[in-house]
């Protein structure tokens, strides 16, 4: 056979060059959904595809959605409303819609937007690539939202990009949710808890460690009912084991499942971030039983007072939700009260909102509904409590110095880095790129504080990322 000249071998790899597809993907929600949404893209790279940084150069628009509250599911009917705009002006691209909206309405989306061509629930988006090209080759829309068992269901691995460098990374533990809070639509769109195995998650977590990763967090919607073949507790002292490694962290816990286990590896693991996320969602015995929370305000006192026997000083932020059907003034006092008590570093508070299917959606009006006027003034109230305290907890830093992992140029201020500390506080530094790259665990005096971070000057690098070719043994 002949050898094609030169100039045409030139040519064909520019025109598969041109051909590459391009996908853009738009994440709405948690970090599950963040880690669900490079899963995909890693498979649609595998498939040829090209991420792009703007929709209207996409032939595959993926919008990766999440419905924990109405108001998110409304963003996703805007965003769907702009890149239906692409259709109409003659482009072929693709929409797909992914994630819990997915999972919600399933066929019913494409009633309401016509013009979606895939819908995938999260069970299924490991599938994508496979579902794109079926798209194309049946060209009619494509719908698949069943569960898997549990017994059958696969993890994702998950691969660090070659060329990007991370200071830090999610991994998954676990999957779906078996808890009945009664506001919570989470599982109905991620059905039934399941545990990856820790042979995976080690491997997962050494992989990322290898690429340069040197924060690891362990993700899932309750991960201390982890159950891969050992306990979560169990699990923490392995994944921190792993040479390399400078951080662990890990979300979401929930109370009434923090045991004396996991109180005391935040003792003993020093690789254990002095950072609990841990949703408490209101002060009030009363609420928290209509929320079906499995736990009291003094069961959650008393667990704060153990974690920080166990490590004192340990930051703990959380969710709290106002505004649940029956809440009476009394109740949302309690809510304060609790704030007061155990003065959290930050706090996700959110009004609450009906989900459809949630036994507090069918019951709310035997409950009595809180009006909405009532609601966000109550949770303004919430809201400006939290900033004063974590402003008082951030100015406990000033004139300290704190270590900080680089994430990368401050998005404020592309002069200056950013990155977080192991309380979790967000920090701004005057440093370049070469003085604190990412992945470095810089030093950091803290000059300035308010109740979202911490502003200083670098005063010397703690440890420097690993370079390729280096080792951990
Ligand atoms: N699995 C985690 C978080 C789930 S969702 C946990 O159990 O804590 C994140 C937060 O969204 C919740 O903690 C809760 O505060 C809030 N949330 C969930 N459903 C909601 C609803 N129907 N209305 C308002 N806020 C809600
Ligand atoms: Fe929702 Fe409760 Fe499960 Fe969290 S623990 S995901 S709030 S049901
Ligand atoms: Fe939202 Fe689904 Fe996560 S509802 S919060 S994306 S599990």
């Amino acid at each position: 056979m002949q050898a094609a000249p030169e100039t045409d071998l030139l040519s064909d790899q520019q025109a598969t060059e041109v051909l590459s597809p391009g996908v853009y993907v738009h994440t709405f929600g948690c970090q599950m959904n963040v880690y669900d949404s490079d899963q995909m893209v890693r498979s649609l790279l595998e498939e040829g595809f090209e991420p792009v940084l703007s929709p209207s150069e996409a032939e595959l628009i993926l919008v990766n959605t999440c419905s924990i509250r109405e108001k998110a599911e409304q963003k996703l009917l805007s965003v769907l409303g702009v890149y239906r705009r692409y259709k109409e002006e003659g482009s072929s691209v693709l929409i797909c819609v992914t994630g819990c909206v997915a999972q919600q309405e399933k066929a019913r989306l494409l009633k309401k937007a016509p013009f979606v061509d895939l819908v995938v629930g999260p069970d299924n988006v490991h599938r994508i690539a496979e579902l794109v090209r079926w798209r194309r080759e049946e060209n009619r829309p494509v719908v698949e939202v069943d569960f898997t068992r549990p017994d059958q269901y696969r993890f994702a691995k998950a691969v660090p990009r070659a060329g990007i460098r991370k200071a830090s990374a999610f991994v998954t533990i676990q999957k779906g949710c078996d808890k009945a809070c009664t506001y919570c639509i989470v599982p109905f769109t991620r059905g039934r808890e399941v545990s990856r195995p820790y042979e995976e998650v080690l491997a997962e977590v050494e992989r990322f460690v290898d690429a340069g990763v040197r924060e690891i967090s362990l993700i899932g919607q309750n991960v201390n009912c982890y159950a891969g073949g050992c306990s979560f507790s169990g699990l923490l002292h392995r994944v921190a084991a792993t040479p390399g490694l400078e951080r662990l962290r890990y979300a979401t816990s929930h109370p009434s499942e923090m045991g004396e286990d996991i109180f005391e590896a935040h003792r003993s693991i020093d690789i254990l971030c002095p950072h609990l996320h841990l949703p408490v969602q209101s002060g009030s015995d009363r609420v928290l039983q209509m929320m079906r929370r499995e736990h009291s305000a003094s069961d959650y006192l008393h667990k704060v007072a153990r974690l920080r026997e166990s490590n004192p000083g340990i930051a703990l932020t959380t969710d709290i939700i106002v505004g649940f059907p029956g809440e009476r003034e009394e109740d949302f006092d309690a809510t304060m009260s609790l704030v007061e008590q155990v003065r959290f570093t930050n706090m996700f508070s959110f009004v609450y909102s009906d989900r459809p299917r949630t036994w507090a959606c069918r019951h709310g009006d035997e409950l009595g509904r809180v009006d909405s006027k009532t609601a966000i003034e109550r949770l303004e109230r919430l809201q400006a409590r939290q900033r004063e305290i974590s402003s008082l907890e951030a100015g406990k830093w000033r004139g300290q110095d704190v270590e900080v992992l680089v994430e990368g140029p401050s998005k404020k201020d592309s002069s200056r880095r950013q990155g977080h500390t192991a309380h979790n506080w967000m920090a701004h530094f005057s440093a370049t790129d070469e003085q604190a790259p990412v992945g470095a665990i810089a030093r950091v005096r803290v000059e300035r504080t308010s109740h979202v971070g911490l502003s200083g000057h670098l005063v010397g690098i703690v440890s420097w990322p690993m370079r390729s070719g280096d080792s951990h043994a």
